[in-house]
């Protein structure tokens, strides 16, 4: 790392004021950190037979609306390549479409919330990815790129990763006990977040092995093309598991009201 470089931090439960100065403008807003690091939660992997600990709590909890867990086929859900939620799953969003969302009595509150933080991960990585093309073009200078790029970059990763902990923590059981026919959608959700967890790593080491080479322009200009190539791939993932994710869970709001998820 060039003296004076600021980095990402390399570890995704770095706390405020730890490695990288980072401005933490959504911390209040996400509530607390993630209990566990992810990390210890991807250890816990249930033996051969068993369903996954969180999976089993979460259904454990009565079920109070819908039919049985719908069966939506042996398909491909992974997050790098579905085109978006099975049809099975996505019943409630013809009764609420998107386009009727903000008219909705009970769209301002935890909704409009949630999905301002959703707009939030897209711009901060709409941010980086133009900041890269910035530099690529010489339009951006790597002295003004690089504190840019470690202070986005390290706010992103460390509230989404928050943002991940409550959903999985609190949001998904609470909301998945509301209506079985969409419990498998929850655990579609749940496996995007350990896969974005790998992507989240790439961004990680791309970006330091960018901001490492600042005084060396043929290793900074290679570093920000490969940076620049994991951010589209970033964008597109995590495009699909936030529209796939408001899709699945805003109806739910809409229709039984937030009571109780707070
Ligand atoms: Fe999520
Ligand atoms: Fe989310």
């Amino acid at each position: 790392m060039v003296a004076g470089a600021p980095g990402l931090p390399r570890n995704r439960n770095v706390r405020p004021g730890e490695g990288a100065d980072l401005p933490n403008p959504l911390e209040a807003s996400v509530g607390k950190a993630r209990k566990k690091p992810r990390a210890q939660l991807v250890t816990s992997r249930p033996g051969p037979g068993e369903r996954p600990r969180r999976t089993l709590a979460r259904h454990a909890a009565p079920l109070e609306r819908g039919r049985a867990r719908t069966y939506i086929g042996p398909m491909d859900h992974s997050l790098e390549t579905r085109p978006g939620l099975p049809d099975a799953l996505r019943v409630l969003l013809r009764d609420y479409p998107r386009e009727g969302w903000e008219q909705d009595p009970s769209f301002h509150g935890l909704v409009s919330f949630w999905l301002g933080m959703h707009l939030h991960f897209r711009d901060a990585l709409g941010l980086m990815r133009g900041d890269a093309e910035a530099l690529l073009d010489r339009r951006l200078d790597p002295a003004s790129w690089a504190p840019r790029l470690a202070r986005t970059g390290g706010g992103f990763v460390q509230h989404l990763h928050g943002h991940h902990g409550i959903e999985d923590d609190h949001y998904f059981p609470l909301l998945s006990a509301r209506d079985a026919r969409l419990a498998r959608g929850f655990d579609i959700l749940d496996a995007d977040h350990h896969a974005l967890d790998g992507h989240l790593d790439a961004f990680v080491r791309d970006a330091n092995a960018a901001l490492s080479a600042l005084k060396d322009e043929d290793a900074l200009r290679t570093g920000a093309g490969r940076l620049h190539e994991g951010l589209l791939r970033l964008d597109r993932f995590l495009d699909r598991h936030l529209t796939d994710e408001e899709e699945l869970i805003v109806p739910v709001i809409l229709r039984d009201g937030e009571a109780g998820l707070r």
